[in-house]
């Protein structure tokens, strides 16, 4: 099969395409043959080693991968596909089944196949669903649906989301909406018809206006690019509320301080945790009109380099699409 490999940290340029064997699934295995998968920030951060991260995140990011060059050699942890073979313990799948998942650390997505384990996250497709749009749906959305859920956000609460335009942030908006809050989302000029179209009940266009000085207060602001922080925001937080973190060991540690201390706390944890229930939840979502990924571009398999630069600019609107057709 074809794949996307890298053999060393770095810039997009060590990413290129390479001949490998099939994987072959174990008992309790699919094999999916992938139509659609995305190149998204965690590719992204992993590639690189987490170099922009610091000293100890650099070093933890290379325990996990792999300290001197990349373990796993294809990246890309979002699909969509189809089941071409199953192990012989499989039950909830059958080949010829359209699929759709999330393999996490696991990767191993920018490629014609992939193995994933039965109780894994995957899913059958939504109904209607194009493989494109179905590979989009886990990544910013998994990570809302944690972050919002540990944070114990709920109907009658007011939400802000910082970055409301990303693969995160316009998860956020959606899932926000369907647990009944009132949304503000702050994003550029350029993409404020987008984060109203979504669901957003108002917006703020950070280019002129700084939201931390307008007054308002919220039960919880939700920072979905990891460009704010606590300190900044905790005058627009109410008593009790609750600043939602993507990003950083210090929000960790401040996660673990607010807990005891204060009356505004951090919630963020790692690692984040998603369950294959999460990813039907999702699915239903989308059946149901409540949650549809926002798709940037799609690039051929063959362009994996420019998708990861344009990635790398930190400006998409939503997600990237990498589409493969095995032959
Ligand atoms: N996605 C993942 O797999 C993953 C995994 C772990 C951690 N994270 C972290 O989670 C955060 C968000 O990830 P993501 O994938 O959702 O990001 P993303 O999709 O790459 O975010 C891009 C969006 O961020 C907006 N943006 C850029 N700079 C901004 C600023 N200064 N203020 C407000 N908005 C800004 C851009 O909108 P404008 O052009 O309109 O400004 C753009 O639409 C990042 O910190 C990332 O490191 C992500």
């Amino acid at each position: 099969m074809k794949a996307v490999v890298y053999d060393t940290y770095g810039p997009p340029e060590v990413l290129h395409l390479e001949e490998m064997e099939r994987p072959v699934p174990k008992q309790d295995e699919v094999l999916v043959k992938i139509h659609a998968a995305t190149v998204n920030r965690l590719d992204v951060h992993t590639r690189e080693a987490n170099r922009k991260g610091g000293l100890f995140v650099q070093i933890v990011s290379r325990l996990v991968s792999g300290f001197r060059r990349p373990r796993q050699r294809i990246l890309g942890s979002e699909f969509a596909g189809e089941v071409v073979e199953a192990g012989a313990a499989v039950r909830e799948f059958a080949v010829g089944d359209r699929v759709f998942g999330n393999t996490g650390l696991g990767f191993g997505t920018h490629a014609e196949f992939v193995c994933v384990r039965e109780g894994g996250r995957i899913a059958h497709m939504p109904a209607g669903s194009s493989f494109e749009h179905a590979s989009a749906i886990t990544d910013g959305a998994l990570n809302a649906l944690w972050l919002l859920k540990l944070a114990d956000v709920h109907k009658g609460q007011k939400l802000l989301v910082y970055g409301a335009s990303g693969s995160i942030g316009s998860s956020g908006v959606q899932l926000a909406k369907h647990f009944g809050t009132d949304v503000t989302g702050v994003t550029s000029t350029k993409n404020l018809e987008l984060v109203r179209s979504i669901g957003a009940d108002r917006v703020i266009d950070y280019s002129r206006e700084d939201f931390t000085k307008n007054g308002e207060t919220y039960d919880a602001i939700f920072d979905a690019v990891g460009k704010h922080s606590f300190e900044r925001c905790k005058g627009s937080l109410k008593t009790g509320g609750k600043y939602l973190a993507t990003d950083g060991f210090t929000n960790v540690v401040l996660g673990q301080w607010t807990k005891r201390f204060g009356d505004k706390r951090v919630v963020f944890e790692l690692p984040p945790r998603y369950t294959k229930q999460n990813v039907i939840f999702l699915k239903e979502l989308m059946e149901g009109g409540e949650f549809k990924p926002v798709i940037d571009r799609c690039y051929p398999m063959q362009e994996v380099v420019e998708a990861a630069r344009y990635v790398e600019t930190e400006r998409k609107t939503g997600n990237v699409v990498l589409t493969i057709t095995a032959g």
